[in-house]
């Protein structure tokens, strides 16, 4: 595989730049943001004067957090090199601070001071929210009261934020409000890691580079499409987060509906951050909403594993689902009457994420006389455990007798490089400290997602709770095998 020059990187040192992670003693910032961190570092994609200051609870010097950082990189990454990691480290500062607690987001302030005096100009500031979404509001608030998001020179600000982002559209209304009484949507960074992948950006390499599959991208050609998200493992240690979110909100809400996104959005109008938002958010505000109890049993599934309420943290009558399938409907011209299986779920068969969109067959087939119908073709794009493309198409058998075999046409990114894929954790950082928002979702794009999901949520005890053996096949709870029988 080849690379352009249109793959090199934009350079990031414009000026020192000061990165506030606020849980940076938490799991995401020691598992995904500082290894994410370190390769942009190793790869000189990172300010030459960079810092990180970590804010957290607990008493640490900044020696003591420094050794964090660096036993964290060896835990996580195959080879982080001695001595890179070393200075890597001499970048971290540690603030000992409460994020309830107004003093902390002074001191942060006068940490930023001090910096700028060092450097002697302006420093750009952002600032990750990597702690539970229950304190967002507050620190929207602090920040606010602190002054702490305000632009007052030459430099910007930036906010990252992760997802889920509310738990409802009420919810991420209010939230969505209290943020932008701080900052202009230009300066908010929602993080949906999913975006950043880079097989997930080939829904949108992939249909709009090849008129071959753009051209019948609908529903004329189109039968019906999956979007899967199974996890072979279960919830881990995150049992009090999972038990109050489940898996429509967890996963559903952001990674599934942006995948769906991409797969079903039109082709932008530039190549530009604002026309590839504006398409998603399109396409989101496009899925027909189940309202009521009836349309919802009709057209969602929800299950739980079993021995999910014995876990820790997990409450005994607990009823979060940790499975979930939905049969969606995009409501514009493109799309009407296709089926769309938007289905997630821990604890299941594979470890697998992927998009198939299954055409319909060509009637009449010609398919010699002995062979059955069923002679679709499949395109599936994958994320993990591969990824990869597929494409799968019918040809004549060798021999005498005319009859069609199923064969694949093939792309797999680990067949064609031997070389390390970014992670999504460093394209989100990277792509924050350059400013471009494409990777990002835009509030009006949360928002339409919410107004599809809340619904179902809001009814979700009046729809049955299946139970699932863990390491089930969703097959046998879902939809799908019933539906492709009969559509076409
Ligand atoms: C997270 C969810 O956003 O995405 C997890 O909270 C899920 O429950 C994870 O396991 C999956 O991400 P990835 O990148 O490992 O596929």
């Amino acid at each position: 595989m080849k690379t352009s020059k249109h793959t090199e990187a934009r350079s990031t040192n414009e000026k020192p730049l000061v990165i506030t992670v606020f849980g940076g003693t938490g799991d995401l910032a020691q598992k995904k943001l500082y290894p994410a961190l370190f390769h942009l570092f190793e790869n000189d994609l990172l300010p030459d004067d960079f810092q990180v200051f970590a804010v957290a609870r607990s008493a640490y010097t900044d020696q003591e957090y420094q050794q964090m950082v660096h036993d964290s990189l060896q835990n996580e990454l195959d080879d982080p090199g001695k001595q890179v990691q070393k200075s890597f480290c001499s970048h971290f500062r540690y603030i000992q601070g409460n994020v309830k607690n107004t003093q902390s987001y002074v001191a942060i302030d006068e940490e930023i001071a001090k910096l700028e005096e060092h450097y002697g100009r302006h420093i750009n500031r952002m600032f990750y929210l990597a702690v539970s979404p229950r304190f967002y509001s507050t620190i929207f608030e602090k920040m606010n009261e602190t002054k702490l998001g305000d632009e007052e020179g030459d430099y910007w600000i930036r906010l990252l934020v992760e997802k889920p982002f509310g738990s409802d559209l009420q919810s991420a209304r209010e939230l969505d409000t209290k943020l932008q009484d701080i900052f202009e949507e230009r300066q908010i960074f929602r993080i949906d890691h999913y975006l950043a992948k880079t097989a997930v950006q080939n829904l949108i390499a992939f249909r709009f580079s090849n008129f071959l599959f753009e051209g019948s991208w609908n529903k004329e050609s189109i039968k019906q499409v999956h979007v899967r998200m199974h996890e072979d493992f279960g919830i881990e240690d995150r049992g009090s987060f999972y038990d109050s979110v489940g898996a429509l909100r967890d996963v559903g809400q952001n990674h599934v509906l942006q995948m769906l996104a991409l797969t079903t959005m039109e082709g932008p109008k530039r190549f530009n951050a604002q026309a590839i938002r504006d398409a998603r958010a399109e396409a989101l505000a496009s899925l027909r909403t189940y309202t009521d109890h009836e349309d919802i049993s009709n057209h969602v599934v929800r299950a739980q594993y079993d021995g999910y309420t014995d876990i820790d943290s997990v409450a005994d009558a607990s009823t979060t689902e940790t499975f979930f399938q939905i049969r969606a409907f995009v409501e514009n011209d493109r799309w009407e009457g296709v089926p769309f299986y938007l289905e997630s779920g821990k604890e299941l068969t594979t470890n697998t994420v992927e998009v198939e969109v299954i055409f319909k067959e060509v009637l009449p087939c010609v398919c010699g006389a002995e062979e059955p119908h069923g002679h679709e073709n499949v395109v599936t794009l994958q994320m993990k455990p591969d990824q990869s493309i597929d494409v799968r198409f019918w040809a004549r058998e060798p021999g005498m007798q005319y009859a069609l075999a199923e064969e694949h046409m093939h792309f797999s990114y680990s067949d064609e490089t031997s070389e390390r894929m970014p992670d999504a954790y460093e394209k989100i950082l990277y792509d924050s400290i350059i400013g471009d928002q494409t990777l990002f979702a835009r509030s009006d794009e949360v928002m339409a997602s919410w107004e599809f999901i809340t619904p179902i949520i809001t009814n979700w005890e009046e729809t049955e709770l299946h139970t699932y053996e863990t390491g089930a096949d969703p097959a046998g709870l879902s939809f799908t095998t019933a539906d492709s029988k009969t559509a076409n």
